[in-house]
């Protein structure tokens, strides 16, 4: 099948991409390198660096392919930072999903899954499950929920097949780990190896639950081949194994043998103090089974980092809203 991947130099786009090519698909995909290492792009994959928002040239191009099938995973995945740059959030999280979306429908796409995020659970009570009623409760995850609606709505009328997929705190090589208003475990990774001090929002006592890149691939790939995952919301990630964020700094500490301390700063505005998923329906519908431990995510993530050495945090989105809620660590670029 011709198969499409937008956010292809991202970490799960390249990953992605990497399975598709592996099952013998044609594998198309686009990225404009917000985010994301264009290193990542597998060898194999018809890459164009084009913007998500770019309705015409998307149509174009699976216009020229026959693409069949889409997945779209680009997004400026900021949760936290939404907050203090909603525009440039929500216009890459939902108007870009909207652009997508139209030049899929106008081409006759077969199946269209889209990444969304467990953002879009907000403040309710974990384990959240498919059928918990959402309430984001941050830009982010308010756009991705209003992304959400705009497919399925639309693929009703034009009667094209949809999944949507809700990962959680996947972690593993290809992550962007020089970012600094996400992906918490590579930061604290990437700054233990400068011997530098890890940053913890609030008392750290917030809980998540981490799922390795690997048992997430198969679940993610299924979800185009799957006849019982049309027209389905399907958390993707593990259940079992939540982890309060100071012990992930301890664990972290433990493997890369760091012994200062963290540096605790005030709570970062709107994060939900517990947040983690129930794998019931992927286990049932896509045959998930969580096979990595936080452990082996940690070995692989600072191998990975290790190779491709340390680097300076990049502050290239502009905070929007800089005020006394915006934390000091992006505002005075202390990460
Ligand atoms: N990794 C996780 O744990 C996780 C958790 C929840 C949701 N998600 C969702 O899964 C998807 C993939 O996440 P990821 O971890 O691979 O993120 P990522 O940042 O590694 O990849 C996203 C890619 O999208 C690209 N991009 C952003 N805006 C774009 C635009 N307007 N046009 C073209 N490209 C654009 C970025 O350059 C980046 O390479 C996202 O939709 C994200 O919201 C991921």
């Amino acid at each position: 099948m011709n198969v499409f991947i937008t956010g292809v130099a991202g970490f799960l786009g390249s990953h992605l991409a990497e399975e598709c090519l592996k099952n013998g698909h044609n594998v198309y995909g686009n990225d404009n390198l917000i985010g994301g290492y264009k290193d990542n792009i597998p060898k194999g994959v018809n890459f164009s660096n084009i913007d998500c928002n770019d309705y015409y040239q998307l149509n174009d191009i699976f216009k020229l392919n026959e693409i069949d099938i889409l997945y779209h995973c680009a997004a400026t995945a900021y949760e936290g930072f939404s907050v203090f740059s909603p525009n440039f959030v929500t216009k890459n999280i939902f108007q870009s999903s909207v652009s997508v979306f139209s030049a899929a429908l106008n081409n006759n796409i077969k199946r269209i899954i889209f990444c969304s995020s467990m953002a879009r659970y907000g403040e309710i009570t974990p384990p959240f499950s498919e059928e918990s009623i959402p309430n984001p409760v941050d830009p982010y995850g308010i756009a991705k929920l209003a992304a959400e609606k705009v497919l399925i709505s639309l693929c009703k009328l034009n009667n094209i097949e949809w999944v949507i997929a809700v990962p959680h705190n996947i972690v593993g090589p290809r992550q962007k780990y020089d970012d600094p208003y996400r992906n918490v475990m590579s930061i604290i990774i990437h700054k233990m190896l400068k011997n530098e001090s890890p940053v913890i929002y609030g008392d750290g006592e917030q809980k998540r639950c981490f799922s390795f890149i690997d048992d997430c691939i198969s679940p993610l790939y299924k979800m185009m081949i799957s006849k019982e995952a049309n027209k389905q919301i399907i958390n993707i990630g593990p259940d079992e194994g939540t982890i309060t964020i100071n012990e992930l700094v301890n664990l972290c500490a433990n493997h890369l043998g760091y012994n200062g301390t963290p540096t605790y700063f005030k709570d970062r505005p709107l994060e939900v103090k517990n947040a983690f998923c129930s794998s019931n329906k992927a286990r049932k519908l896509l045959n998930y089974k969580t096979t990595s431990n936080i452990e082996k995510a940690i070995l692989e993530t600072s191998n990975y980092i290790k190779s491709k050495g340390v680097k300076n945090f990049e502050y290239n989105i502009e905070i929007e809203i800089n005020n006394n809620l915006t934390p000091k660590t992006w505002k005075n670029k202390i990460i």
